[in-house]
């Protein structure tokens, strides 16, 4: 599925201005600088396909990659905390918020969660939005690399807990490192899976 070819088609800075719903799509959410790009990099195994950055906000488009015959990729700005003009922050929340609870072909949204951070007030926002629209979704945990073990567990368990009360949720939860490459293979085959 990510061999190759995969692509960068477009940014989207409008619901008008979407591609065509002609397959399925899954999409990356979660607040600024949770790692949703770099995400993206992993599983394509692309190191520079989707811009990641330090600076949060780094992504303020909907960015849509083509994968052959799979779906499509779609790296969304962050939420939360941006460094950036709060008219503009404010446009790109606005069409989030379109895109997740108005786009027929979005099969998955995974929600990233940094393993340090768990979820916050804001993650509960989108979940709820989520559960709102009846779009599936699942966590996935960020930067394990930077934790021990023990705090690991901590995060998961906290991650169990808030998720018992979202409806759309998927129960199964996957901890990721893009920088070490821990779940990477199980994400892509859980996204390779989807129909
Ligand atoms: P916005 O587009 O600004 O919302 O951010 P984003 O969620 O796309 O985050 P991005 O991928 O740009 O990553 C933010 C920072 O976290 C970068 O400095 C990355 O190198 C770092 N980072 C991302 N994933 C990991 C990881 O698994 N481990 C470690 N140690 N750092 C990571
Ligand atoms: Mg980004």
């Amino acid at each position: 599925l990510f061999a190759g070819d995969v692509a960068f088609l477009k940014g989207v800075v409008a619901m008008d201005g979407l591609p065509p719903a002609d397959r399925i799509e899954v999409c990356f959410a979660g607040r600024s600088n949770v790692g949703k790009s770099s995400l993206i990099n992993a599983l394509t195994g692309r190191r520079s396909l989707a811009r990641a950055s330090n600076t949060p906000g780094r992504t303020q488009e909907i960015n849509y990659f083509t994968t052959p015959g799979g779906p499509y990729l779609v790296d969304l700005p962050g939420y939360g905390f941006a460094e950036a003009p709060v008219a503009v922050v404010k446009k790109w929340q606005a069409l989030l918020k379109d895109y997740l609870s108005g786009r027929q072909t979005l099969r998955r949204a995974f929600v990233l969660i940094d393993t340090r951070h768990g979820i916050k007030a804001v993650d509960d926002e989108i979940l709820t939005l989520l559960d709102k629209s009846a779009v599936t979704f699942q966590v996935v945990m960020t930067k394990a690399d930077k934790v021990s073990v023990k705090d690991r567990e901590k995060a998961l368990a906290q991650v169990r807990e808030a998720l018992a009360k979202h409806p759309a949720a998927y129960p199964e939860i996957v901890l990721t490192s893009s920088e070490k490459g821990d779940g990477i293979e199980t994400l892509r085959a859980l996204i390779a899976s989807l129909e």
